[in-house]
């Protein structure tokens, strides 16, 4: 059955709408997600019209309750979404009316979808930040118990995907447990710019109605009430700043992702992940492949595109609300509900992780990891730097041609080598010594790491305190 859906605006009409602009233009198929932030938005709008003799005692209970009915009928299902009614925010009013009649057609009052709709979307964005950020420290507590449980376990250090220096399993934990440290504290940053109010804000230009602004702000909980209405009903940085913190923390995930599936390649063999996080191959029958990480590192294009989208959508707006606006939702859900399955998917991965750590330390060994080490061990007996440097040099060299590492050269070799060099030299060699001396802050000793996790654990305290 159809309802009688007519439109607010009929009044200048003189003709129906096509059907096809109707379909066009209607938002409902993805903006019902906002449905009960509208009816927040209302609710306070409506106290507040009461507040300032727009609407009676009486009028604003029957308002409050038939909200509360219309609330439940959404999440029973059992509203049939209608293209003619275009958005959410017309779908709730059309149902005020059908319920209450006359009192419902009052709450418009002072009020714009421009508005209102910068209102709606404000509260959502709010919750998605608590939301995201509660999803990352989950994933930062997998990490600390991984940091803990190969806190000893040496792994080789890359750069340019070479082995470089050895370090430890736990301090790469750390590393991305710092890592997400930044995405939560960007995305708590920008809580505060989404955290005012912009309803009152009208059409464009206000209202002539004496709206008590920061009355309806602080019922929605929200710190202030945004100084320009203009401003106020055509801004959209809050979701582009979303969606670019977003796209950071997506790059974050895709390169965890991407170096997990380097480590559990054959070549490799450094972690091995359970069987129930990964997949097989429809023709290979040996075949236990990463997918999950791959789907994390492909998803991430699609939050990049979103901030591509929405950046676009903004780029060349006139003032002030225009109805390019309405796809700044599809870009924002789409990227909320990829950061957060992308977050738990990698909580998954990571929880059914293991480690080959006899595989690891031995790769540690190769590639002539330790060799910094040694040239640092020329620099504490009074060598310099690049001289040093180029003894290395010289002693990797000689090792290569005699397809042998460097704690395999006898002591007799390394003197002929440089005289500096004495006995203690192989406990420089040796990647668990090296590790051990990286004792700087933020180095890979596991002395260091330890201090590390003590404060990733203390950031969790306190959040958890909160
Ligand atoms: N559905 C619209 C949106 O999402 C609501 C605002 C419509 N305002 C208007 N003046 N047509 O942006």
């Amino acid at each position: 059955m159809t309802k009688n859906t007519k439109k607010p605006w009929q009044g200048r009409f003189s003709e129906e709408t096509d059907k096809f602009v109707e379909s066009f233009t209607s938002s409902i198929d993805f903006d019902k997600r906002l449905y009960s932030y509208d009816i927040q938005g209302t609710v306070a709008h409506s106290m507040m019209l009461k507040s300032i003799g727009i609407l009676s005692d009486s009028e604003l209970k029957e308002i409050l309750s038939a909200l509360v009915k219309v609330e439940k009928k959404i999440e029973k299902d059992q509203i049939v979404w209608e293209d003619s009614l275009e958005d959410i925010h017309m779908h709730i009013e059309h149902e005020l009316i059908e319920l209450i009649g006359d009192t419902a057609k009052k709450i418009h009052t002072g009020r714009s979808r421009n508005d209102q709709v910068a209102t709606d979307i404000r509260l959502y964005v709010r919750d998605e930040i608590i939301e995201v950020f509660d999803n990352i420290v989950l994933l930062q507590k997998t990490l600390i118990k991984l940091a803990d449980k190969y806190s000893n376990s040496i792994i080789p250090g890359f750069t340019h995907l070479q082995i470089a220096q050895p370090i430890t399993f736990g301090f790469i934990m750390m590393a991305w447990f710092f890592m997400l440290e930044r995405d939560k504290s960007r995305f708590i940053d920008s809580y505060k710019r989404v955290n005012i109010s912009p309803l009152g804000s009208g059409a464009l230009s206000g209202s002539s109605h004496e709206l008590d602004r920061n009355y309806v702000a602080k019922l929605l909980e929200f710190d202030s009430v945004t100084d320009n209405a203009l401003d106020s009903v055509s801004d959209r940085d809050f979701i582009i700043e979303f969606i670019s913190n977003s796209s950071l923390l997506m790059s974050h995930l895709s390169r965890f992702s991407e170096e997990i599936i380097i480590w559990c390649s054959t070549m490799y063999n450094f972690v091995e992940l359970e069987d129930k996080v990964c997949t097989g191959s429809s023709i290979m029958p040996q075949k236990k492949n990463p997918d999950v990480l791959e789907l994390i590192r492909g998803k991430t294009g699609s939050v990049y595109g979103q901030l591509m989208n929405i950046l676009t959508i903004m780029k060349a707006q006139p003032f002030a609300y225009n109805r390019d606006n309405q796809e700044d939702k599809p870009a924002l859900f789409t990227s909320v509900d990829t950061v957060l399955m992308c977050l738990n998917a990698m909580n998954v991965c990571l929880e059914n992780l293991n480690l080959n750590e006899e595989i690891t330390e031995i790769s540690s060994k190769k590639g002539y990891s330790t060799a910094t080490d040694f040239a640092d061990y020329l620099v504490k007996r009074n060598v310099p730097f690049r001289d040093a440097h180029e003894i290395v040099g010289k002693a990797v060299g000689y090792a290569i041609s005699k397809k042998v590492g460097l704690e395999e050269l006898t002591l007799k070799e390394y003197q002929d080598i440089s005289s500096k060099i004495e006995e203690d030299i192989f406990d420089y060699l040796n990647v668990k010594g090296s590790v051990d001396s990286k004792k700087t802050i933020g180095g890979t000793s596991r002395e260091e790491v330890k201090r590390q996790i003590k404060v990733a654990k203390n950031i969790i305290k306190e959040y958890e305190k909160n």
